[in-house]
């Protein structure tokens, strides 16, 4: 017999029962499958999960009122750890996913202290929450798709943005800006600050005097001329001895709203800041007891520090005079800054519309305040490996704030520079690599924000950031005169 008379021997009935099995098994399988799917869902509709309750106190104010909910049952589940997690926590799978969700997410952005202590949200945390909000990117879609309440609603969403633009008003907006734009990201500089006089007359001189180097030819002015936008306009510094410096010089000009100063942070405030050129040996190669032995004679100094400071001339005190002058570049009237001052017609249509793009595609996340910058660390490279794509050794300036403080999650994060007289201060990034404004702008769309942004905006928003030029003692940057 062979195998084909085998099979037509075996009884008709039985061949279609387990047939018929198969079928069953193979229909119940998707069946299963969408109720296994729909299980954890619904189950997290049903057993809510119990969320840390807001603070009284936070609560009474009747616009946090309605956002504060919002972020305490759609956001907090992973920017805090103190949220307790649902049942399948203790699935292998699931908790390995919902870990690094809350790990990533309380490393991205903590809702914690803002919303529970003492602490208050910063610009910082508010400009990144309008930027997921912009970009729809919050709560991510693997989470909704597990928790079907969470999607953010049209109401959830003007709540948020009706409360960060009343924060802002009534927390960051300047003195001079138009009602209309107090809740904007970005406000206007100061027309004045108010410094002593003397003070600043001394640092000036200070900051211009060449004996602050080891060999009388460098003052602090030749690697942040007021005349070239408080830089040297080159990819690298040049100190002594033409020694050339890893990394490019910052401007000075605005350099008080930083909240450290270097590109790494390495420095609290200006005072301490102005102890490192001087020593630093590939920029003034000095120190201060040669300094003082040089300038302690000069009659103006004499003067100057016998009738300011108890203690006279001294390493504090000339670091205390530089900072009192840096503390009045501030560089107003921009024509950005007149138009958030409401002279509608200070910037161009094209402008406008430069500032819309500026904001919505998420560049104010990072570059917001006075300064547009300044106020918080940020990775180069956070949505694409920018050192891959530029293609040269990475070097230990390319390390930014890990350099500081040896932890992993700090490599290449840098102090964001601020955007203010931009048109002066090329070339751009602290590798000074980006020769153009455009070729900057277009860069930071798509390594800090993985957009792509078309010719027309990248010309606009190059547009909007000229308008950013503003005045020192009342002279166009673009037009202030070589130090003597
Ligand atoms: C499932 C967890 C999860 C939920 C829920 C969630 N987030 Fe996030 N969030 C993340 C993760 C992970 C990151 C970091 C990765 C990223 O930026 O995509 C992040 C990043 C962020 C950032 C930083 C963005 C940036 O560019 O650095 C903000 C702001 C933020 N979330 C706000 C929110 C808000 C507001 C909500 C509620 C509407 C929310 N998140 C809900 C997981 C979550
Ligand atoms: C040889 C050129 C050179 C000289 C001279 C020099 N600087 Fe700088 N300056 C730099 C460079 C380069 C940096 C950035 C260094 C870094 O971040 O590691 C910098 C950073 C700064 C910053 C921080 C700005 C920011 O955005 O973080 C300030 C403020 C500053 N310098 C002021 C001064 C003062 C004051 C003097 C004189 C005492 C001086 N500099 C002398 C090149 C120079
Ligand atoms: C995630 C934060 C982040 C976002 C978003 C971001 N930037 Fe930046 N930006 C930075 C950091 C950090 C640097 C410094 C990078 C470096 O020097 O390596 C920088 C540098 C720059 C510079 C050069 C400044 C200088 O003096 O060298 C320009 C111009 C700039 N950004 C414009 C933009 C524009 C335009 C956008 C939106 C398309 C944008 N940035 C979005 C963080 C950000």
């Amino acid at each position: 017999m062979d195998a084909q008379d085998k099979r037509q021997d075996r009884p008709e009935s039985k061949i279609s029962k387990s047939q018929l099995r198969r079928r069953r098994i193979i229909l119940l399988i998707p069946v299963l499958a969408v109720l296994g799917a729909l299980f954890m869902p619904v189950s997290n509709l049903i057993f809510k999960p119990t969320r840390p309750a807001l603070p009284a106190a936070k609560l009474a104010d009747v616009v946090f009122a309605k956002a504060g909910p919002v972020m305490q049952h759609k956001c907090l589940d992973c920017h805090s750890d103190h949220t307790e997690k649902p049942w399948y926590f203790s699935l292998p799978v699931a908790k390995t996913m919902i870990s690094k969700d809350v790990t990533d997410g309380v490393a991205a952005f903590d809702l914690t202290d803002a919303l529970f202590g003492p602490g208050d949200f910063s610009q910082v945390q508010l400009a990144q929450i309008e930027y997921t909000l912009n970009a729809g990117t919050m709560p991510p879609f693997r989470y909704a798709a597990m928790h079907w309440d969470s999607t953010l609603g049209r109401d959830d969403d003007k709540n948020l943005r009706s409360w960060i633009i009343d924060v802002r008003t009534k927390r960051f907006a300047a003195p001079n800006v138009a009602p209309d734009f107090a809740g904007e990201p970005v406000q206007p500089l100061p027309l004045t600050v108010e410094a002593d006089e003397r003070k600043v007359a001394l640092g000036d001189r200070l900051f211009h005097d060449k004996r602050l180097s080891s060999d009388d030819t460098l003052a602090c002015a030749g690697c942040h001329g007021l005349d070239k936008g408080g830089t040297d306009q080159a990819q690298f510094a040049t100190g002594v001895d033409e020694q050339l410096g890893p990394i490019n010089s910052p401007t000075v000009y605005n350099s008080s709203y930083n909240h450290v100063q270097f590109w790494d942070g390495r420095a609290a405030d200006l005072f301490e800041q102005a102890d490192g050129p001087v020593n630093n040996p590939i920029e003034m190669a000095s120190n201060w007891e040669q300094v003082i032995g040089k300038i302690k004679d000069d009659p103006y100094y004499q003067e100057a520090f016998a009738e300011l400071y108890e203690d006279g001339m001294t390493e504090k005190t000339i670091r205390d005079a530089i900072e009192a002058f840096e503390e009045t570049l501030i560089t107003p009237n921009s024509p950005f800054d007149k138009y958030l001052m409401g002279e509608k017609e200070a910037i161009t249509d094209e402008q406008r519309r430069g500032y819309a793009t500026f904001v919505t595609v998420g560049c104010t996340s990072c570059h917001m305040g006075p300064a547009l910058g300044g106020l918080d660390y940020q990775k180069m490279g956070k949505r694409g490996d920018y050192f891959v794509a530029r293609g040269t050794d990475v070097l230990e300036a390319d390390q930014g704030r890990f350099n500081v403080t040896e932890k992993e999650e700090d490599r290449h994060f840098f102090k964001v520079p601020i955007l203010r007289n931009i048109e002066v201060t090329y070339p751009y990034f602290h590798d000074g690599t980006a020769q153009e404004l455009s070729d900057a702008i277009e860069q930071m769309a798509i390594y800090q924000l993985n957009v792509r942004l078309s010719e027309a905006q990248v010309a606009e928003m190059e547009q909007f950031l000229l308008a950013l030029t503003g005045e020192y003692k009342g002279v166009p940057l673009t037009e202030i005169e070589p130090a003597g």
